[in-house]
């Protein structure tokens, strides 16, 4: 349940005090982001001021990853996690409904749960004991004679998240009272995730825990480079990319091709995926598995070359993918320069056991916190970080200038792509998040 919208003088129970405008103060960042000439100013990596206002206006309003609908099989069952640095606790209730809910007390503020996940009735607070339902509702309060007869449990409930939607398996939730529904945030999108998501009727379910490590660096750097660029991947993956060679090929061979395109969309998503067949670096079991002319029958040859085989994409702000190992993942923010990584391996549910397995292998060989590419990605990210605090270098602009104005509709892949090699979706991810910065969200348009 949202609580912005009550304007009471004093306190608003399931809500805010009327919080002075000067606390969240705000920057106009159009000098900061020059999208269409492709620069970007290393402040937006690490300014404190900024960090908060992303909190604000990238992260309060959008919709944020959760959680996958396999997590969930009867009332009860619950995930913890966060919506920028906002705990929530995801959970279906007793009507099978998944919600979720601020994961802090509405007495002083502790969090009422502080497992990971598990099963449970009630979500007791440790520090006092109050304890709430899969409702949210308030249902127990020691030495509750002693509060005065206007306290009102059914004011003192947990702070909703008022939408909670999924797509395909992936749940979704956003603080936005009145969003945009989540299919249609998610646009043409929607169709090169179905090439991971949509194998077949049955979907997809989770394999294992999730794998969660931290990372010194920007979570805008891990969200960008998902979404934008394969560009790296020969230089920065070179010996990975060996490792992964059939035995006898020469190092030369395994470069990567660049034939491919780059998904570009409006509300700063992107997907880049190679088609040469050289590109395919999938798990063997896997691929034998497969049934490629059910999934060109079901997805379309485009999406099958394409999207499904290889790759990796980002829905903004912090939810990327890569669908040939079945890595989902969320960059959490934990301050302008450090991330936590929260990542799941999903297979198809018609998977059978031994393939399930073969690709959870494959995932953590090669994405998993000690995976060959991914100690990669995480080093380079760690080191643009690492500098970007001194104050000559912060102020040095950086360049996302590949593939300028090469954006098209290519006839063969929905909205716009560019060249596989290109800055095209890092340039639109953060025009995107420019737009937001520099837009009032619904919290601060109650005191305008
Ligand atoms: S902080 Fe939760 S009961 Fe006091
Ligand atoms: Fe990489």
């Amino acid at each position: 349940m949202s609580s912005s919208s009550e304007s009471a003088p004093t306190a608003t129970p399931r809500g805010a005090l009327r919080r002075p405008a000067e606390l969240s103060r705000s920057v106009d960042v159009s000098g900061l982001v020059d999208a269409e000439g492709g620069l970007l100013d290393r402040a937006i990596f690490t300014d404190e001021q900024i960090y908060r206002q992303e909190m604000r206006r990238i992260f309060a309003p959008s919709w944020l990853f959760l959680a996958h609908t396999d997590q969930f099989h009867r009332p009860g069952d619950f995930f913890t996690t966060w919506m920028g640095e906002d705990p929530v606790i995801v959970t279906m209730d007793k009507g099978r409904k998944i919600r979720a809910y601020l994961n802090s007390c509405r007495h002083r503020g502790a969090r009422v749960c502080r497992a990971d996940f598990g099963t449970t009735r009630n979500f007791t607070c440790t520090y006092h004991g109050w304890s709430f339902d899969l409702e949210g509702d308030l249902v127990s309060v020691p030495n509750k004679e002693g509060y005065p007869e206007s306290f009102e449990t059914s004011q003192w409930g947990l702070v909703e998240v008022p939408h909670v939607e999924s797509y395909h398996g992936l749940i979704f939730g956003t603080w936005n009272p009145s969003p945009v529904s989540l299919r249609e945030s998610l646009g043409d999108m929607a169709w090169y995730m179905d090439a991971m998501l949509d194998h077949d009727e049955q979907g997809t379910v989770v394999v294992g825990g999730v794998h969660k490590w931290v990372l010194e660096g920007n979570w805008k750097l891990a969200a960008e480079q998902f979404a934008t660029d394969w560009y790296h991947v020969n230089m920065s993956h070179a010996s990975a990319l060996q490792v992964l060679a059939p035995a006898g090929k020469k190092p030369k061979q395994e470069i990567v091709h660049r034939s491919g395109r780059q998904y570009v969309d409006p509300n700063g998503h992107g997907a880049g995926f190679p088609v040469h067949p050289r590109n395919r670096f999938d798990a063997k079991t896997v691929h034998d598995w497969f049934d490629y002319d059910a999934l060109r029958e079901r997805l379309g040859e485009a999406r099958v070359e394409g999207p499904l085989t290889n790759g990796h994409a980002t829905v903004f702000p912090n939810f990327s993918y890569l669908p040939v190992n079945g890595s989902i993942r969320i960059w959490h923010p934990k301050g302008p320069d450090r991330m936590e990584v929260w990542a799941w391996t999903i297979v198809d549910k018609s998977m059978p056991e031994e393939v399930r397995e073969a690709q959870r292998l494959y995932n953590l060989r090669t994405f998993g916190p000690s995976g060959v590419f991914e100690q990669d990605d995480g080093e380079n990210w760690s080191e643009v970080q690492a500098i970007a605090g001194g104050f000559i270098t912060n102020s040095v602009a950086l360049n996302y200038q590949m593939g300028m104005g090469g954006e098209r509709e290519d006839g063969r892949h929905p909205g716009r792509t560019s060249e596989l090699y290109s800055d095209a979706a890092g340039r639109s991810f953060y025009a995107r998040w420019r737009e937001l910065m520099n837009t009032r969200a619904w919290h601060e348009e109650d005191r305008a």
